[in-house]
């Protein structure tokens, strides 16, 4: 179906204002149709998915810490707010190794921040080229 009223071409849109999200924290926002972790480190703000991918656990529930990484509020997973790669898997193991999260230009005006938010393109091409981990069967 195709959605008129929505742009198919990647744009900036306003995503809260700086003070929505404190010093060393995150905040989770809907922008146009997207799901957005948000993290403040001291005024540089930084975008990606939302979900651990170990377990699809929300981030907005766990912390930032001192290596700019968001660890899961379920089993700990440290993940790049910058890159959106994991750093160490589910409680700590270094083995472990996931998809990154998909990350999302961000930017402060006048005190706004804004997300560049994927393109219906991006989004197909990510999918199209995603890895499913298993096989409908045969049967
Ligand atoms: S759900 Fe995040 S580490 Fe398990």
């Amino acid at each position: 179906m195709e959605r008129d009223w929505l742009p198919k071409a990647k744009e900036w849109y306003f995503a809260c204002k700086t003070q929505d999200v404190p010093a060393g924290g995150v905040r989770r926002v809907h922008v146009y149709d997207q799901e957005i972790l948000l993290t403040n480190l001291d005024g540089d703000f930084y975008a990606m998915e939302p979900w651990c991918p170990h377990n699809m656990a929300p981030l907005e529930f766990g912390h930032v810490d001192r290596s700019a990484c968001v660890v899961c509020p379920e089993h700990a997973m440290k993940i790049d707010v910058k890159t959106g790669e994991n750093v160490c898997g589910p409680y700590g193991s270094s083995g472990a190794k996931f998809e990154p999260n998909w990350t999302f230009p961000a930017r402060v005006e006048n005190g706004r921040v804004y997300v560049r938010v994927k393109s219906d393109d991006e989004i197909e091409d990510y999918y199209r080229n995603f890895e499913i981990p298993f096989k409908a069967t045969d049967a």
